[in-house]
């Protein structure tokens, strides 16, 4: 598989987004590729979605497609969601390369130097679909986090008429120029977007993507050794252990290779037993650290009962909602028991596969949750959540007696709730990175997900 050379390869160091060592995902590749061929020929548009759970590498296949889109001479753009409806905001983002410039607000300022300044003043009364049509050349719009479409707080009602006529405008490649709108999310973005009733988004408009390939994390992790990391001699033994060990996840699977790059640039690309058993524990380390952090905005006992009910599954297995929910129903009631179904769904804990039912995503999550929370080995969790969310900004949380459903608080009032990934513009018009530097899950009063997928017999997740 081709290496991104676009890529800066300090961006591997980090645990998300980008990488230069991309590999797999090829029929999702040549499907897009395909995509921007079609688009490109007919002069239409298209809404794609691609889903999976935190660290199955949504954002990096973006950055993939982006660089595909670009070499056929799209334009590209990286949006936020309310750049759906706001033009200026658009204008802000797309007009970053000198096109797409405001001639209305440059005409009543007449002043090149004071442009940007009379952009911000003087909102120009375009609208967004206006905006998009002001230039024929193909353009790729692409948008990340796509699920906090379906937060009240951020998509208004005000503004979703406007949005679902967008999206059917660029679906239906009723925009005037070759359009691709690309959305990446968790599960949940399969709801929110179902929201906006598109006609004709369906199934082949989405993708799920999960665990890599065997074959396809060992390439990953040999480029890792010996591009990154100058690895002397044959690296079969290192490629194969470490693919194991990160369960081929490709989170874990990027972390454990980080760390085996370190340490062979600090050792000369010489590759020791002893080396190698370094690497696995600080792996191991880095991927625990992860299931805890997905697990931050939970409490010990929810997701105890969670465990207690997926020992009845192997890992990788699909569960029944209705089935998961009547377990969870029995300890906590119907209201909260849907509410806490819906979060483990929001936080990307449990996923819809693929219409037949819900599992863990990553198989090595489930072994852990099952291993660790019904097996005694839950301590730390509470101090866990405490630390993540020990920051100037947000005060601990109250203790919590373990096991007592009675001590459950509203989560509604709690403020760890506040906090999060899904909102670009949550913490006062802050993107989550900046507001939220450790890139914990926040979320806004998402809309309620089980409300259908209760009323649903099969609780799937349809079209
Ligand atoms: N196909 C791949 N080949 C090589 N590395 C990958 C691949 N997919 C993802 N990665 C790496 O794995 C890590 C996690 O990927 P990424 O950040 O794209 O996941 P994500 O699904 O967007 O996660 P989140 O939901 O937390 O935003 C990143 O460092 C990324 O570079
Ligand atoms: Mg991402």
């Amino acid at each position: 598989m081709k290496q991104s050379v676009t890529c800066d390869p300090r961006t591997g160091s980090h645990d998300r987004g980008p990488t230069p060592y991309f590999h797999g995902r090829s029929d999702i590749l040549a499907g897009f590729a395909r995509t921007l061929s079609d688009v490109r020929a007919t002069g239409g548009g298209m809404v794609r979605l691609i889903y999976g759970a935190p660290g199955s590498g949504k954002t990096a296949l973006l950055h993939e497609c982006k660089n595909a889109a670009d070499s056929k001479g799209f334009d590209s753009f990286y949006i936020t969601v309310p750049s759906l409806w706001e033009a200026d905001n658009l204008r802000e983002i797309m007009g970053q390369d000198g096109e797409y410039s405001s001639s209305e607000s440059t005409h009543q300022v007449g002043l090149k130097g004071i442009y940007t300044w009379a952009r911000k003043r003087v909102r120009s009364k375009t609208s967004v679909k206006r905006l998009l049509r002001e230039s024929s050349k193909p353009l790729l719009l692409i948008l990340d986090e796509v699920q906090s479409i379906g937060n009240k707080d951020i998509l208004r009602p005000q503004h979703k008429a406007k949005v679902t006529e967008l999206l059917e405008l660029i679906h239906n490649g009723k925009i005037g120029r070759p359009i691709i709108l690309l959305t990446a999310g968790l599960g949940s973005a399969l709801t929110a977007l179902k929201t906006l009733d598109i006609s004709r988004f369906g199934e082949k408009n989405t993708s799920e993507i999960g665990s890599l390939s065997m074959e396809d994390a060992r390439a990953v992790i040999r480029d890792w050794l010996v591009r990154d990391g100058m690895a002397r001699g044959d690296t079969s033994e290192w490629v194969n252990i470490i693919a194991k060990e990160s369960g081929v996840w490709p989170r874990h699977v990027h972390s454990y290779s980080v760390h085996a790059s370190k340490h062979l640039k600090s050792r000369d690309g010489v590759m020791t037993a002893e080396g190698l058993q370094e690497i696995i524990a600080k792996g191991k380390e880095g991927r625990i650290g992860y299931y805890m952090e997905r697990l931050s905005d939970f409490y010990v006992d929810e997701i105890k009962h969670l465990a207690k009910y997926l020992r009845k599954t192997s890992a990788g297995g699909v569960f029944d909602c209705l089935d998961v929910l009547k377990s969870l129903t029995k300890i906590y009631g119907d209201k909260k028991a849907t509410d806490l179904f819906d979060r483990l769904l929001e936080e990307g804990v449990i996923a819809a596969k693929g219409g037949d039912g819900y599992h863990i995503p990553i198989d090595s999550m489930h072994t852990w949750l099952v291993d660790t929370y019904t097996k005694g080995k839950s301590k730390g969790h509470d101090a866990h959540r405490k630390a993540l969310y020990d920051d100037p900004t947000q005060k601990a949380l109250p203790p919590v007696k373990k096991d007592d459903p009675s001590q459950i608080k509203e989560k509604d009032s709690d403020p760890a709730r506040k906090r999060g990934r899904d909102g670009h513009y949550l913490h006062g018009g802050k993107h989550h990175s900046e507001a939220n530097p450790k890139g914990h899950n926040n979320h806004l009063s998402i809309q309620p997900l089980t409300q259908s997928v209760v009323n649903t017999p099969t609780c799937k997740l349809k079209w």
